[in-house]
């Protein structure tokens, strides 16, 4: 039984010592050392190589390293009838919920502002509202959506979320479809991206989505870049329509060094990090779908392909 391992971020290391924890069994080989292709049955993966995994005439499962996969969909060549499980572990909810949690706050009370005025040497106090009179808008509400938003909601925040289908998160108002996204967006003053990227959701967010957004609205954008159309974001920036942006996914990443983004004074920007699958509690997710799928049980977190998550 082996399972081959392809990541450029994620540490093969101390992915194989936690495989290898909970499943003595399992053989790891990191590609591109992979052996015998035949001998390869599971796929843990971020971002293959275009074609990579139809090399493998034996694979059962594909995992991705992420919540998202769209990296694994835009493979034109991705083997058919091989199920898509999406990574669903508590470490990866816990470490988006964190980065929310802070960049909510961070906006909620104005630290773009205090930047600013820091460095002009500028001493004075900007009227904030309580988070229970603050509206924000979680676009998303899965796996990660469903979690942010019940922690913004325990701090006292105002907070809605939109998703395709009805959802039910306590505390937590619920809008869903494409009818309901105007007045989702029309109350959301802090804005939280958490959709992943498909057909449907490329380029959401864009001149005419941000120009729905009450005036000075901030933007979160943790899904994927693609769903920004990066260039509508500049002018509405600038024309204060959106206060400020904090911005940890990007169409190219990194951004090109002559990207606005970079020195932009009212955006933020992190290095894709929002959350990271933790190897120890992410090898138990995959291990127990191995052992799910040996003992002809149902998988858990299967990617809908059609749907695209
Ligand atoms: P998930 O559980 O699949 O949830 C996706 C949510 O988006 C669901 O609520 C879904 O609605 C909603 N959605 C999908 N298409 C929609 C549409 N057309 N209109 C309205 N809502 C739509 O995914 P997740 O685990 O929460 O992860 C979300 C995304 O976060 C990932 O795909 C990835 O891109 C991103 N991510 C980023 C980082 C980072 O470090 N920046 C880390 C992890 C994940 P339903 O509930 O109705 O299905
Ligand atoms: C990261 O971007 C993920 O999809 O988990």
């Amino acid at each position: 039984m082996a399972l081959l391992f392809k990541s450029e971020i994620d540490r093969a290391d101390l992915w194989a010592e936690a495989l290898g924890g909970c499943a003595p069994d399992l053989e790891v080989r990191i590609w591109p050392e992979a052996g015998e292709l035949s001998e390869i049955e599971y796929a843990l993966v971020w971002k293959p190589p275009q074609g990579l995994l139809k090399s493998y005439p034996n694979l059962k499962l594909i995992f991705s390293l992420g919540a998202g996969v769209d990296h694994l969909t835009s493979d034109s060549e991705l083997p058919e009838g091989v199920p898509v499980l999406r990574m669903v572990e508590p470490g990866l909810t816990a470490g988006m919920t964190e980065y929310v949690v802070m960049s909510v706050l961070m906006h909620h009370r104005r630290m773009v502002d205090y930047a600013g005025m820091q460095r002009d040497r500028v001493w004075e106090v900007l009227p904030t509202p309580l988070a229970a009179d603050r509206k924000v808008g979680v676009m998303g509400l899965g796996v990660l959506g469903a979690d942010a938003a019940a922690a913004l909601a325990g701090l006292g925040f105002d907070v809605a979320g939109w998703s395709r289908s009805p959802k039910s998160v306590p505390g937590v108002a619920a809008f869903h479809g494409a009818d309901q996204l105007e007045p989702f967006l029309a109350r959301s003053e802090i804005l939280v991206c958490l959709l992943p990227l498909t057909a449907e959701t490329g380029g959401i967010l864009n001149a005419r989505t941000l120009a729905l957004l009450p005036r000075g609205a901030a933007l979160i954008n943790v899904g994927r870049g693609e769903l920004l159309v990066e260039e509508d974001l500049l002018p509405a920036l600038d024309a204060g329509q959106v206060t400020a942006a904090t911005l940890d996914v990007f169409a190219s990443e990194p951004p090109a060094p002559e990207h606005p983004f970079w020195t932009h004074p009212r955006v933020v920007l992190t290095p894709h990090c929002a959350s990271i699958t933790v190897p120890d509690s992410g090898a138990r997710a995959v291990v127990e779908n191995i052992r799910r799928f040996e003992a002809g049980e149902a998988l858990l977190h299967v990617a809908d392909l059609g749907r695209g998550y």
